[in-house]
């Protein structure tokens, strides 16, 4: 829900393609190919999800050889029980190493998904898409 929210804010925005995957099906040419990358993950066992986890470390060997051609804007949202600052903290860690720039401040939802939530999610998303498009980033 936050992940379609997000592309929805993204999609609102004119010459904006959204690429909406799950981590599992993202490979390194997606983030080559891209503008700008939005990470969601649900906190597990204080963690991001391992399918989070198994895209940076598929993705990290190439990247850390060929950094120049890496460098992107990011930001991220957490849906948690009632923490999610670590699965934000290591995420944030790992996309340092990519390199990639925070250039929004990331969302955690804490319990259920409130439409308040939902509606940052679209701000979130249209924001990105629109520093992308404006090429301020
Ligand atoms: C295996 C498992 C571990 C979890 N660990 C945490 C945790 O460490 N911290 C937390 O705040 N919530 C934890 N939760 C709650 C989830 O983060 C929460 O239900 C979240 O909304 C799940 O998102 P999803 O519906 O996208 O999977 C855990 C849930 C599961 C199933």
């Amino acid at each position: 829900m936050m992940a379609e929210s997000v592309a929805k804010g993204a999609a609102s925005v004119d010459n904006i393609v959204v690429n909406l995957k799950t981590a599992a099906d993202t490979t390194l040419e997606d983030i080559r190919n891209c503008g700008g990358i939005v990470i969601g993950s649900p906190e597990y066992f204080g963690y991001m999800a391992g399918m989070i986890k198994d895209f940076f470390d598929r993705t990290y060997e190439f990247v850390k050889n060929n950094k120049k051609e890496f460098h992107r804007p990011y930001t991220v949202f957490i849906s948690a029980g009632n923490d999610g600052r670590n699965a934000l903290n290591q995420i944030e860690r790992i996309c340092l190493g990519f390199p990639f720039r925070k250039v929004y401040e990331p969302i955690i939802s804490r319990g259920n998904i409130t439409k308040g939530i939902l509606n940052k999610c679209f701000d979130m998303g249209q924001t990105i898409a629109a520093g992308c498009d404006f090429g301020i980033y």
